[in-house]
Order: structure tokens, then sequence, then C-alpha cells
């Protein structure tokens, strides 16, 4: 049995909702009373896992020995494994490391206070529910913030994309209300935060009765103090008429679009089940540029999904020429347990995924070095994030979400004019502009 412990550390794998929910379970411990702590020393740690690619639960297995390893002869902690593998390994956790104390889904966290005390008095502790009162109402009000927060809005997925395991791990597609959103972005700007991303699988698909996330974006507009809005991830389904416009019409909403098209092929599209083509997609990165010439537009890509041949990779490379893009993530495909596609015939070799990604990574490194070259030269607006390596820098992010490093007495959280000067393929340089004094 572990003692109640009075420190904490948060781990958070995957995607930036699983760093939101990483802010909000520690806000929840320090809420109980515990103070944060380095995972080497804290009393309980939890790992915030994912489960979206590869190994994602071996790894969990693996952490968890470092850690044990690493602590060497002090006092184990209690540990807790949050997140995706959570919701989809369940009880076989423990069973596998009986060091665990404590399992817990994302739609669950709000309880762990209570599973700690469970786990405390040498009970499992073990809560993979989906309530159907979302977990955000029994949570403390936020309070940890830097100048730019995250917001999850809308959570879960209803479009079963063959591949995908979310609809699983987080459930059915809810949107948050539209008052608590409010509440909860004006208690972020209260606490410094000058830019906020609106999160959510499938965060376009927000609606509140027939408002949908532009009407969101405008009301978060009108926040005084609140300078930089964005959203992700989207699917080109739910890119309405409404949300271009406001591309077009809202001057807090940053010029980025993170719009994932997964793959050129129709015939892989359908297979994927993604109910769009390839044409629909360009048609609305081409009403998207309408609205915002200078946008930024961001991809995700899957290679190698069951099927897939050398003619359909092809039309993928055409679809990434005719899109252009200015950023990209690209995976090779893994079969998640339970999905429609782990059974489908045909799955690719390894070798020739790892063929598709180079040639695809090759290709979309390019364009991205082509946009930040393109970039140096003008000037631009950034919210400086973090410090640098070097003593005096500082690194911020532009509206179009290129990092760029420069030296500035400027604090962090402040928002900066500056010249873009040189630029590499993740990142660019700059010089502050003299502030002109108003
Ligand atoms: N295999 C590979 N990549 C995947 N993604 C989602 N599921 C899988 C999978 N089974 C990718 C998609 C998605 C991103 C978050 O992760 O490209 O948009
Ligand atoms: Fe990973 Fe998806 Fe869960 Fe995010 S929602 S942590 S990407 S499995």
């Amino acid at each position: 049995m572990k003692a109640a412990p009075s420190t904490f550390h948060v781990k958070s794998f995957g995607c930036q909702m699983n760093a939101y929910d990483g802010d909000r379970m520690a806000e929840l411990l320090e809420a109980e009373g515990m103070a944060q702590a380095d995972a080497d020393a804290a009393d309980l740690v939890v790992l915030n896992t994912c489960h979206i690619r590869e190994k994602a639960a071996e790894k969990v297995y693996s952490d968890i020995g470092r850690l044990m390893k690493r602590r060497g002869g002090a006092a184990a902690p209690m540990i807790a494994v949050a997140g995706c593998v959570a919701q989809a390994e369940g009880a076989e956790i423990p069973r596998r490391a009986p060091q665990v104390d404590i399992v817990v889904g994302p739609q669950a966290y709000h309880n762990l206070p209570a599973l700690v005390r469970q786990a405390a008095r040498g009970e499992r502790a073990l809560d993979t529910d989906m309530p159907l009162l979302s977990k955000f109402g029994a949570l403390p009000a936020r309070r940890r913030q830097g100048p730019s927060a995250f917001l999850t809005v809308q959570e879960g997925c209803d479009k079963f994309c063959t591949y995908c395991v979310v609809p699983y791990t987080r459930g059915a597609e809810i949107s948050r209300p539209f008052a608590a959103i409010v509440e909860e972005a004006k208690a972020l700007v209260d606490a410094g935060a000058k830019e906020i991303t609106l999160l959510g699988q499938n965060v376009n698909a927000w609606a509140e009765e027939e408002k949908g996330l532009d009407h969101l974006i405008r009301a978060l507009d009108a926040l005084p103090g609140l300078r930089r809005i964005r959203y992700t991830t989207s699917h080109p389904n739910d890119m309405t008429e409404g949300l271009i416009r406001a591309h077009a019409e809202v001057e807090a909403l940053m010029p980025y679009l993170h719009l994932p098209v997964q793959s050129g092929s129709d015939r892989v599209l359908k297979a994927m089940n993604r109910s769009h083509d390839a044409a629909s997609y360009l048609r609305i990165i081409e009403q998207v540029r309408a609205a915002r010439p200078d946008i930024a537009v961001s991809g995700d890509f899957i290679v190698g999904f069951p099927g897939e041949t050398d003619e359909d990779f092809e039309a993928t490379l055409r679809i990434v020429e005719a899109v252009n893009y200015a950023q990209a993530f690209s995976f090779k495909y893994s079969a998640r347990p339970g999905t429609p596609a782990a059974g489908m015939e045909d799955q690719v070799p390894a070798p020739v995924m790892d063929e598709r990604l180079q040639r695809l990574q090759a290709l979309l490194g390019r364009q991205q070095l082509a946009f930040n070259q393109a970039s140096v030269g003008r000037r631009t607006s950034i919210l400086l994030e973090r410090p640098g390596r070097k003593p005096g820098q500082k690194i911020g992010k532009t509206p179009r979400l290129q990092s760029v490093h420069l030296e500035t007495d400027a604090a962090i959280g402040e928002l900066i004019e500056v010249e873009l000067l040189s630029a590499g393929p993740n990142s660019l340089a700059g010089a502050a502009l003299v502030r002109q004094a108003a």
C-alpha cells in the first residue's frame, strides 16, 4: 500500500487535447492541495497516454520500467495511467504492470482525486466510464496559464474513419456549451493568455443549436485582451461557408488552417470512410484561399493504408503538389486493434511504407522550407512564448504558426513586431523592430 501522495507529476503524450487534459488534471490535483514535482521525485506520477499509432501501449510499460529504474531505491511512486491507452486497455494494464495503481480514461479524469484516495487505501482504482454528463462541469476553474492556451470545445468523433481509434477511446461527438466555453476563455485571458487554440477531434463540427464554430469564434473575438484565436483539428466535411467567411472577417482569427486529407486517392479515401474526395478537398482549399489569400495550410497524411497501390500513392503526391502545404504531418499506417481497417486484406509491407513515407516527407519538407523562405524580408507580429537556448534569445510564433528565434528584451507573453531575416525548414530567425511610442 502506498501513502496518500502530496506531490505529483503529469506527463502527457500525443495530441494537443492530451496536453489540455494533462493541464486540467494538474489543476485538479493542485486544488486538492498537492504540489507539482519532477517525475523522479513525485509521490504520484500520471502517464497521460496516446493510442493513435504504433506500439503505444508497449511504450507505457517500458516508460513505467524506466521510471522505476531511475528512481532506484527511492520509495515507489503511486502510478496512474490516464488517456487513450487507459481507455483502450483498461484492467489489462494493472494485470501486465502490477506497479500501476490507477487507470483512468479521458472522460473520467475528474474522478482522479477520488481514485487517488481509493488507491491510498490499497483498493483497485479503475474508471473508464464515459458518463453522459461531461467531466468539464466537475473540474475546477482554470488557473495555470502561459501566453498561449488550449481550450477543448468539442470532443469525440462520430465519423468512424476506418483506421482510427478515436471514436473508441474518446467516445461520441460532444460539443461543450457556448456559455461554459466563453467563461473558460475569460478565465484564461484573466490569467494572461493572449492566444487561445480551440481544440476538438473535429473542432469545426462544434455546434450549439443552429450555431457553428464561426459563431463561437466571433464571440471570443469580442473578449478584450484576447489577440489571437486558432482552432484544430478540422474535418473537410465540416468546413462551412460561415467558418470560411470568418477567416476573411475576424482579425483575431489567425491565418492558419490544419485540414487533414490523409490521401489523394479517391479509392483509398473511400476505403478510409472519409466521405470526401480529392476534388472536394481541393475546392475547399480554393475557397479558403479566396477568403484569406495568405493563409498557411497544413495537413495530415497516412501512407500504406491497406490496399494502397503505387498509383494511389502517386495521387497523394499529386494532391500535395496541388495544395502546396506550409506544414504537414505524415505517418505510416498503423493497424489499431478493433478498427475496421485492421482486419482488411492487402496490408502494405513495411519496406513499401518506409519508401513512400520518405518520398512524401521529402516533398512536404521542400514545401515547408519554401514557405518559410518566402516569408524572409516580411514584417510580422510574433507572440513570445518561451526562452530560447542561448542567453537573451526568445522564441515566438507568427500568425501563420512559424517559430521565430530572436534576441529581445521584450517579455514572454508580449506581442512584438519583427522582421524575418532567414529561414530553415522548422524555424526562422528574426529581429525585433524598434517600438514606436504610441
Ligand atoms: N495509423 C497511422 N496514422 C493515423 N492517424 C490516425 N490514425 C492512424 C493510424 N491508425 C493519423 C491521421 C490523423 C492524425 C492525428 O494521426 O493522419 O489525422
Ligand atoms: Fe492520441 Fe487520439 Fe487519444 Fe489524442 S485523442 S491522445 S491523438 S489517441
